[in-house]
Order: C-alpha cells, then structure tokens, then sequence
C-alpha cells in the first residue's frame, strides 16, 4: 500500500486485512510496538520519526524480512507503509523471489495535501490496539476510550502539523519515486482516498477482484 502519510493506509489495510484474512502488516506499527516496550530498535527509530525523517534502510528491511518469515503469511499479507524506498523496493523483490511469492497489487491511495493536514493534526490511534480514530470524521463512542478494545486513545508524537510536513517532504523525495517503479511493473493501481472510508474500500475491493 502506497500513499503520502495520512492517505488512510492503516485505516484501509485493517479492512482489507479483516476481509480477506491475511495479516496487516505495518512497519511504522511495528517501530511504535517496539518504542512502547523500551527495546534498542524503537528507541533508534524514534530519533527519526520523531524528526518526520525516515528510519533508515538497513533497519527496516531485516525487520521485514523476520515478519513475512512468520508461517501466518503463508497465505498472502497486506504491507501498509512498506516499501518506502526503492533500496526497500529492491530488498522486497529479492526476498520475496526467494520466498517464491509473487505481489499482486500495489494500491496507490491519492489524497491532496490539505486533506492530509487534516486528518492527522485529529487523528487519535488506540495505545493497546492500534485502532485508527479522527475526532471529526470517525470519533469514538466514548472519547478518548477505543471501541475495539477500550484501550486508551493517544496522539501520535509525529502528528504534529510541524512533523506532518516533514514526513510529507520525506514522501515526495524517497517515496514517490516507487509510483513510477511499480507502474513500470505493471503492478500499480490508482486509488481515490479522498472519498468516505467505506467507499475507498469498495474502489480497493474492485481493483483486487480485477
Ligand atoms: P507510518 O506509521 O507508516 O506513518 P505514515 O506513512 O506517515 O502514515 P500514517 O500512518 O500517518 O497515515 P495512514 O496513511 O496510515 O493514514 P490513517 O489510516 O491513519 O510511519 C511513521 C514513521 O515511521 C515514518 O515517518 C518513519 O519515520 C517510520 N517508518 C515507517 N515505515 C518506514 C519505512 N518503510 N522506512 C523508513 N521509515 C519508516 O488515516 C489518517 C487519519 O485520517 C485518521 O484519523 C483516519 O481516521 C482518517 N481517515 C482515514 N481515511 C479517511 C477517509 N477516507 N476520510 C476521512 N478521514 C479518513
Ligand atoms: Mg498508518
Ligand atoms: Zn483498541
């Protein structure tokens, strides 16, 4: 899945990852994880995503490969937020060639950037379940409670609008490249993620039943 920040990437690959029962696999989630148990990993990538900067290649790629090891992604998998380079790009090629399994669709959520600014200085994510709330267009039943799982809802560090910004320079230097890269594959489907939540995942579910 690709998108700027804020394009609704996790809030699409939950969907995606329920309806189709493969496993949403989010790096940033991952880096989040690892920074809320104190580890060596998410304290280094917190000196970046704190910066809106990207963590850099080496540390992102040995931790998917570790994931898509696990048996449950035997039977497919949603990527929501990698690749985000094209050295990222490569790696995926190389182990996923080795792993014999083929991607089928690259999903590139559109979203202009003052949609964007909005979503994410509003945005509230669920500390224990990654749930994704925005107080204007999806709040929760109860505030600040997430209706999955009542854990406690928070503002991301890197929400921001000053953080925003960074991230959104970062996308359009390292991350746009790889539109380009996977539309020369062929892979490449345009996605319309400024409509309602409910209608992109239709637009999604088409261009995945092809
Ligand atoms: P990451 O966590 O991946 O953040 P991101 O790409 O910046 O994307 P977001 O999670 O902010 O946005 P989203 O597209 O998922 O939108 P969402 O669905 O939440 O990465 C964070 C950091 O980690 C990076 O900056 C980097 O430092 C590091 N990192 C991660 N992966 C890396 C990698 N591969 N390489 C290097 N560094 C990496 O929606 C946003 C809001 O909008 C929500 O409030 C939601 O409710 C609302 N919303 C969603 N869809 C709609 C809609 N259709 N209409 C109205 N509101 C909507
Ligand atoms: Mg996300
Ligand atoms: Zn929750």
């Amino acid at each position: 899945m690709l998108g700027p920040p804020g394009a609704g990437k996790g809030t699409q690959a939950e969907r995606i990852s329920i309806s189709y029962s493969v496993p949403h696999i989010s790096t940033g989630d991952i880096f989040r994880e690892n920074l809320r148990q104190g580890t060596a990993l998410g304290l280094k990538a917190k000196e970046y995503m704190d910066r809106g900067e990207l963590v850099p290649d080496a540390l992102v790629i040995d931790i998917v490969k570790d994931r898509l090891e696990n048996p449950d992604c035997r039977d497919g998998f949603i990527l929501d937020g990698f690749p985000r380079t094209v050295a990222q790009a490569d790696a995926l090629k190389g182990m996923l060639s080795e792993m014999g399994i083929y991607i089928d669709h690259v999903l590139n959520i559109q979203v202009p950037q003052d949609v964007v600014v909005k979503r994410l200085t509003a945005r509230r994510t669920c500390g224990s379940c990654g749930s994704i709330y925005h107080l204007l267009y999806d709040p929760p039943r109860v505030e600040g409670v997430c209706d999955d799982c009542g854990g406690e809802l928070y503002r991301r560090d890197d929400d921001s609008e000053e953080t925003v910004l960074a991230r959104l320079e970062e996308y359009a230097g390292k991350t746009q490249p790889l539109i380009e890269y996977y539309s020369r594959e062929g892979l490449l489907w345009d996605i319309d993620g400024s409509a309602e939540p409910d209608e992109v995942f239709e637009e999604i579910r088409a261009t995945v039943a092809g």
